[in-house]
């Protein structure tokens, strides 16, 4: 904590409001603006100053953030790192400014886990299994090929690079599932269209998309339609997220599986950091709470769907 506070005071200021500095990745998706939204009114509820900082998918951005915010003496900083690697010197920056960091959404590869305190978000491994699960399920009576086109997230991001895997991982333990191709659609509606219209163009005989989010499987909704298919019937498409635009389509039976990703990470930082400040020990992982839809499950919850 800053040089300035008391024998009783965690903060920099001398007194108990705790100034947070936030980087957050962009508004890429429906999931970072209820991400965003979420980050904004926990601080507000929670008393903290919240400096908030948007990095357009950019690293470099991100890491100028942060060394504002030290430069700012701010009490903690939190962020969502846009890819996984390359974070150890901003980091170090901060570790000897003597302001803690916490990782909130997304990891960072870094060896040295002294560099933050915490790191809160979900399981984007688990996820991929998940959505794998499904599949093996819903072809579990057939043995034809089953063709899988891929949307990957960002390159380098953390919940690009464990959804691949993790979805691999399942389905890759039966050789009728086969990827014939697999691309970046960047998280974005726009991506996700674009490079849908270009694997649609290569590859008659699509039978699956595998989506790492809605955004870019809603995208892609309007390539296949476009091109003359039914989302859901000629191609059944998993996503994962469970936006309310997304849980629109999957009820409306144009998305056949979502995996649930909680964008509502605010109280439970705020609450982190708090506890960070104070000294006391908080968990070095804690992972989010989420769920699975398939159609029928989304029309029960859509109408209360908070995001
Ligand atoms: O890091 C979480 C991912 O980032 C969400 O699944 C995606 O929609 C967002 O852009």
């Amino acid at each position: 904590c800053g040089s300035g506070g008391g024998a009783t005071s965690a903060t920099s200021s001398g007194d108990d409001t705790i100034t947070m500095g936030f980087s957050q990745v962009g508004a890429e998706s429906g999931w970072r603006t209820a991400n965003t939204k979420s980050v904004q009114d926990s601080a507000k509820n929670a008393g903290v100053t919240l400096k908030f900082s948007d990095a357009q998918q950019k690293q470099e951005n991100q890491i100028k953030a942060l060394r504002s915010f030290i430069q700012q003496k701010v009490d903690i900083i939190a962020f969502s790192p846009v890819v996984e690697s390359g974070w150890d010197t901003v980091l170090q920056e901060a570790k000897r400014a003597n302001i803690p960091v916490i990782l909130t959404d997304r990891a960072v590869d870094s060896k040295d886990t002294t560099l933050y305190k915490t790191f809160l978000g979900s399981d984007f491994v688990e996820e991929g299994k998940k959505a794998g699960q499904w599949l093996v399920e819903e072809y579990k009576s057939s043995t034809d090929p089953v063709n899988i086109v891929e949307l990957q997230g960002t390159t380098g991001s953390a919940p690009a690079n464990d959804r691949k895997a993790g979805f691999l991982e399942v389905v890759g333990a039966d050789p009728k599932f086969k990827i014939i191709a697999t691309q970046t659609g960047d998280f974005t509606r726009a991506k996700g269209k674009e490079v849908m219209e270009a694997f649609l163009k290569s590859n008659p005989d699509i039978d699956v998309l595998y989506a790492h989010n809605d955004d870019m499987g809603l995208g892609a909704i309007e390539a296949i339609e476009g091109a003359g298919k039914v989302p859901g019937k000629d191609i059944k498409i998993i996503t994962v997220d469970a936006v309310k635009d997304g849980m629109q389509a999957l009820a409306d039976g144009k998305i056949n599986f979502i995996v649930e990703c909680s964008p509502l990470l605010g109280p439970q930082l705020m609450d982190l950091a708090k506890k960070v400040l104070k000294g006391e020990q908080v968990p070095p992982r804690v992972v989010t709470e989420e769920t699975t839809f398939t159609q029928e499950q989304a029309k029960e919850v859509l109408s209360t769907r908070q995001y």
